[in-house]
C-alpha cells in the first residue's frame, strides 16, 4: 500500500487550507490503491530553521527537526495544499521544507493551490524548489479559486469538475510514488 501524506501549507487563523486538504483527504479516502493522512503544520511547531547544519548532512541538532524527520520519513508520496502568499507558497510551507532532505528525496508531489488566479504561481515556485530535493513532481494538479471555488473568498465550494481534477492527481501521484519505491529501499 502506498501512503500520501496532504500536507496543509498554511496556519494562518481562519485558513482556508485546511477545508481545502480535509476534501482532498475525504476525496482520497474512497481510493483502494493507497492511504492517506493529513500533515498539519500547526501541529509541528518549527521555529524559523534553526540546524547549524544543511539537511542534506541527515544531522539533526533539535528534538524538533527529529520529530518532524520521523513524521515525513515514513510516506511514498505528498499532496501539498498551498495558498499563494504574494505570487509563492506560504513561508511556513518552505520553512518545512527546508529543514529536512532524504526524507522528501525520491518521492512523488502533486499541488493543490488556491489563491485569486488559482494559486498556480505558488504551485510553480513548490515545483522549483521540491526539485531540488529530487522529488517527482507530477503533471496534473488542482488550481481552486476565490472566486469560483469558495463563497465570499472562504466558504469552500468547490466547482463539480474539480472532483476529476483530484481524481487525475491522485492517479499520476499514486502511480509515480509506486514507481520510485525501488529508488528508496
Ligand atoms: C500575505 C498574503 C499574501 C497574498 N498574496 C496573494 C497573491 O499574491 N495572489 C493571490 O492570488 N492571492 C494572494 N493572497 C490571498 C490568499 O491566496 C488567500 O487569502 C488564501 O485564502 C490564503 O490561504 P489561507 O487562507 O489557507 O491562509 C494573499 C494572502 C495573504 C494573507
Amino acid at each position: 500500500m502506498i501512503d500520501i501524506g496532504i500536507v496543509i501549507g498554511s496556519t494562518r487563523p481562519g485558513r482556508n487550507g485546511e477545508n481545502v486538504a480535509r476534501w482532498v483527504h475525504d476525496l482520497g479516502a474512497k481510493r483502494d490503491d493507497a492511504r492517506f493522512e493529513l500533515i498539519d503544520l500547526q501541529e509541528h511547531a518549527l521555529p524559523h530553521l534553526d540546524e547549524p547544519l544543511a539537511a542534506a548532512s541527515g544531522s539533526y541538532d533539535h528534538p524538533h527537526t527529529r520529530e518532524w524527520s520521523e513524521r515525513i520519513a515514513r510516506f511514498d508520496g505528498f499532496v501539498f495544499v498551498t495558498p499563494e502568499y504574494n505570487r509563492s507558497t506560504s513561508g511556513v510551507l518552505k520553512n518545512a521544507i527546508d529543514f529536512l532532505y532524504a526524507e522528501w528525496a525520491d518521492k512523488a508531489a502533486a499541488f493543490v493551490s488556491y489563491g485569486v488566479d488559482g494559486g498556480v504561481r505558488a504551485a510553480e515556485h513548490l515545483r522549483q524548489v521540491l526539485g531540488q530535493l529530487r522529488v517527482a513532481t507530477v503533471q496534473a494538479g488542482v488550481a481552486l479559486s476565490l472566486h469560483n471555488d469558495f463563497e465570499n473568498f472562504a466558504d469552500f465550494r468547490p466547482a463539480a469538475h474539480q472532483e476529476d481534477r483530484v481524481t487525475a492527481m491522485l492517479d499520476q501521484l499514486v502511480s509515480w510514488s509506486r514507481a520510485l519505491r525501488p529508488l528508496r529501499v
